[in-house]
């Protein structure tokens, strides 16, 4: 397949998981929201054979080589082609929010378009799922959805894996608090499947009350009924706890925004250190400045259905 003879760049955003995130491994629905911030990759020829990576933005990883390997051999680009991939991020990485798959699907992405192929955002979302378990062993390919279609999603693992749009009958915001401790999320979903085989009658039932936890945030997002998606969150935490995925330091942070007023928190993504979220009950930038004076960084996200 010839290559286009100029550079082509491709952007990808991150997510964060409203609820829904392990259970999701495990079978159960989840609610994602795409953000803006993510992982742009551009390719350009270069002379010679191979590739010659360059990342920022803290996403250099050994993982890295692999990855690039794979994505030109799914988008058809001979060995002998030399391109240049240069890769920078504006998210934080290894917090939650999805840097990893905004990667996977910006370097598709950019790789097709490389290779001179349009490629359908099911064909992405499907060659960045296989990507990013290079990163994260079995992903439920929530991440990848959020970084392929953007938006505010329901997500089912399957297979075959779901989503569809979900029409929020407010907009709202979520104050999104980093802990200022990154996670290994491979790592953190292998544990809990760990747990889980060694004790399906004592986690079954936990995963299952979050799925349901899903699915009425899911008509709360639906009804405009904010106060109880906000329980539903703090609810939500409450069941990633008990299944040993927070840490104390995510836990004082979800108490700390509930102590600020906010309707509901809860970490979000993979939990083990990176981030939380947070419903606010009044203006996001009210939440976030009170959170500041705590000491806390952090930034709200406004959540709309993909227009
Ligand atoms: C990570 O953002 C979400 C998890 O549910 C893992 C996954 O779904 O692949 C923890």
């Amino acid at each position: 397949m010839e290559a286009t003879p100029g550079p082509v760049s491709a952007h990808a955003g991150g997510k964060v998981i409203l609820l829904g995130e392990h259970a999701v491994v495990h079978g159960e629905p989840a609610i994602v929201a795409g953000l803006p911030a993510g992982v742009t990759v551009r390719v350009t020829p270069r002379p010679g054979p191979g590739t010659e990576i360059a990342a920022t933005g803290g996403l250099d990883d050994p993982r890295l080589a692999r990855a690039v390997a794979e994505a030109r051999a799914l988008a058809g680009i001979e060995a002998e082609r030399g391109l240049a991939v240069e890769i920078a991020g504006d998210l934080p990485v290894a917090v939650g929010l999805g840097s990893s798959a905004a990667l996977c699907v910006a370097l598709v992405r950019a790789l097709e378009a490389a290779s001179g192929r349009v490629a359908s955002d099911d064909d992405v979302a499907r060659n960045a799922h296989r990507l990013e378990g290079i990163f994260h062993g079995t992903p439920s390919g929530v991440d990848g959805t959020a970084a392929t279609y953007g938006g505010l999603l329901w997500f089912e693992a399957g297979p075959p894996p779901r989503h569809h749009v979900l029409r929020p009958a407010r907009a709202f915001d979520v104050v999104v608090v980093l802990s200022g401790s990154r996670h290994e999320t491979g790592r953190t979903v292998a544990g809990l499947r760990e747990r889980a085989a060694a004790s399906p009658r004592v986690y079954r039932p936990v995963l299952g009350a979050i799925g349901a936890l899903v699915r009425a945030a899911r008509e709360a997002i639906e009804g405009g009924e904010l106060e109880l998606l906000g329980e539903l969150m703090t609810m939500n935490h409450g069941l990633l706890r008990a299944c040993g995925v927070s840490t104390a330091e995510l836990d004082a942070i979800v108490e700390d925004a509930l102590a600020e007023g906010a309707r509901g928190a809860k970490l979000t993504g993979a939990g083990g250190g990176g981030a939380v979220i947070a419903l606010p009950a009044g203006e996001p930038a009210a939440l976030a400045g009170a959170m500041q004076a705590r000491g806390h960084e952090c930034f709200a996200v406004a959540l709309a259905p993909r227009s």
